[in-house]
């Protein structure tokens, strides 16, 4: 297992409040906020300061123990408004209501009511959803390792490493985990419009961590493929349903039809919080819808005329029959893709 601390922490426990790293300032500044009220820190995740779907569970689960504290009420009604107000924050990572869930479920049936045992509880129950995705990053690392070799080519999406979670991550952890076993890897990190986190954030990252890394337009993928330049692609999950259907940042779907085209193996890392056994398939997963201006005006420069028509799903669904495999923190599940003979 890799014993590697991370440099870049998404989030941190600092006493009764949480730090964590302003990734819309990425990569210009790298920029730490720390935060004891939860309804900041609620907007922080809404407006993507923190994001990746273990890193908002576990924001979120910090968040629960940060509200009761400053409400001063550990009443289960109290407990059960708190949870949904944060749970409204963003739809689609299951991690979010994972971990709220799993929070709650240890106070909200406690005949105790002071508010001080229940934000201790919660508190304590956080640092523990915190630790096991660090430890369940590791165990994805060790095992997504396993199926790449000295030399290949990786192509991702979007930011899955250490900002994205509370380790080294999921597809990036694979990565990093290669790196330690002295595997050379060139990596090929798609742009991911339209909020960039492949370029401003796993470009990023990864170029802290001296990895090998190209960073490409969502568009390019198809050539790269056609090159030959890519022999896996690995992307993470923010709900995996039981069937297997799979939602991530949008493109990911365009992705794993082209790397079907090409015979390239598809892989979903993914820890067991990202899969969702009460959604029976991709159709049921709520897909958040952001904001024109995210595309209009991008980063502050309009490129689109005023009054256009804009639809901007953050997310989409990449069926099973699409997916070589998942890699998981208890190994690899086999996915719905028929190899060709
Ligand atoms: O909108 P974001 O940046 O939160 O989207 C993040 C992703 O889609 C990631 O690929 C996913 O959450 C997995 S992170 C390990």
């Amino acid at each position: 297992m890799s014993k590697r601390e991370m440099k870049i922490k998404s989030i941190e426990r600092v006493g009764n409040s949480v730090r964590l790293i302003d990734q819309t300032k990425l990569p210009k500044e790298l920029v730490y906020r720390t935060l004891d009220d939860y309804r900041e820190i609620v907007g922080a995740i809404k407006r993507l300061e923190i994001r990746g779907a273990p890193a908002i569970g576990i924001a979120a689960a910090y968040t629960l123990a940060i509200a009761v504290q400053q409400v001063r009420d550990g009443s289960p009604t109290t407990v059960k408004r708190l949870a949904d107000e944060i749970k409204a924050a963003r739809p689609t990572a299951v991690n979010l209501f994972w971990a709220i869930d799993r929070a709650t479920g240890t106070v909200i049936s406690e005949e105790v009511w002071d508010y001080r045992a229940v934000a201790d509880r919660l508190w304590d129950e956080a640092e523990r959803i915190h630790d096991e995705d660090r430890q369940m990053c590791a165990r994805i690392g060790q095992f997504g390792a396993d199926l790449i070799q000295d030399g290949n080519g990786i192509l991702t999406h979007c930011n899955t490493g250490a900002l994205a979670t509370g380790g080294i991550g999921t597809a990036l952890g694979v990565i990093y985990t290669c790196r330690d076993q002295g595997k050379r890897l060139r990596v090929y990190a798609d742009e991911t419009r339209p909020l960039l986190q492949g370029a401003r954030l796993t470009a990023w990252e990864l170029q802290q961590e001296g990895i090998d890394v190209t960073l490409i337009c969502d568009n390019m993928a198809a050539v790269l493929m056609r090159q030959g330049k890519v022999n896996h692609v690995i992307v993470g999950a923010d709900r995996i349903a039981r069937n297997g259907d799979t939602a991530n940042k949008i493109g990911t779907y365009g992705l794993a039809v082209l790397a079907n085209h090409h015979g390239i193996p598809f892989y979903v890392a993914a820890p067991t919080s990202t899969f969702d056994e009460a959604t029976a398939t991709g159709r049921q997963i709520v897909i958040e819808e952001r904001g024109a201006e995210e595309i209009t005006n991008g980063f502050g420069k309009r490129t689109a005329p005023e009054g256009i028509r804009v639809y901007s799903p953050a997310f989409d669904v990449t069926p099973h029959e699409l997916i070589s495999c998942y890699i998981t923190d208890s190994g690899i599940r086999p996915g719905g893709r028929q190899e060709a003979q």
